[in-house]
């Protein structure tokens, strides 16, 4: 299986920009090309959060019609720029979606098992989940111990380093770690909301942030360091996974750069 994972691309109503200068909805629609000019098509396209920039129904319109060009079947989580309500609303016919409560939900359809969390409280930025939502994750991993499992969540559960996005990150991650760390057959916590691609070793398993489509935030370890972002290299992570070679996952830059360049 190939999967493709996509983050943050803060979607805009139609003709509008992020943060008023990244033309985010563009980027957006170059990301999913970039996915399908690939020598070998995904089977899967996960995106994890911030699928738009303020919760809007018309960024949630403008995100379908991009996502109308995708030959690759999608499943997504939301961010803490997510509406929880509209986001479920805008993807309704997504049958994996519950129909209530917190968009936590499990595919079992594909070789890798996909469980996707929802770690954005209503109207706050920073991550966590609650003692029920635990609950739900601990009982569905313990119907299989077995499947090579995909775990996803927006915010990373742990420190960047970055003071400026720690102070949005998943709050009191031990119990999430607990539940996460009793299930040998999670290959990859895969998260977003960092702008960055970040690794780390975490619950027995290994945890990886994707970059975004749209910005990079800037990487800067003062601790009053300004918050601020480039719209630097954008990327999107491709996690390559068969029976014999496990999981190997690789960021691919979005964008038009020299070569290609034979080698020998
Ligand atoms: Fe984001």
């Amino acid at each position: 299986m190939l999967i493709a994972q996509l983050s943050d691309p803060h979607i805009r109503p139609k003709g509008e920009l992020y943060q008023g200068v990244a033309d985010s909805n563009r980027m957006f629609e170059e990301a999913i090309a970039h996915v399908h000019a690939l020598d070998r098509r995904p089977d899967l396209m996960l995106i994890t959060g911030d699928l738009v920039d303020e919760g809007q129904p018309a960024e949630y319109a403008m995100a379908r019609e991009l996502l109308s060009a995708s030959r690759i079947p999608v499943f997504v989580i939301p961010g803490n720029h997510d509406h929880r309500e509209n986001f479920r609303l805008a993807f309704q016919d997504h049958p994996y979606l519950p129909k209530t409560g917190p968009l936590h939900w499990c595919n079992d359809d594909h070789p890798v098992r996909l469980i996707g969390l929802d770690s954005c409280p209503a109207g706050q930025h920073h991550g966590q989940i609650d003692t029920q939502g635990l609950a739900w994750l601990a009982g569905v991993l313990a119907q299989d111990r077995v499947k090579p499992t995909l775990l996803m969540l927006h915010h990373p559960p742990l420190m960047s380093g970055i003071a400026y996005m720690d102070k949005y990150r998943y709050m009191e991650a031990q119990p999430l770690e607990a539940v996460v760390r009793a299930a040998p057959n999670i290959e990859l916590v895969l998260c977003g909301h960092v702008h960055r691609t970040m690794l780390r070793r975490w619950a027995g398993t290994v945890l990886c942030s994707c970059p975004s489509t749209t910005t990079e935030i800037d990487l800067q370890f003062a601790p009053d360091a300004r918050p601020q972002s480039h719209i630097g290299p954008r990327g999107c992570m491709l996690h390559w996974w068969d029976e014999a070679h496990g999981m190997v996952s690789h960021v691919s830059h979005i964008g038009d750069f020299a070569g290609p360049y034979g080698f020998a």
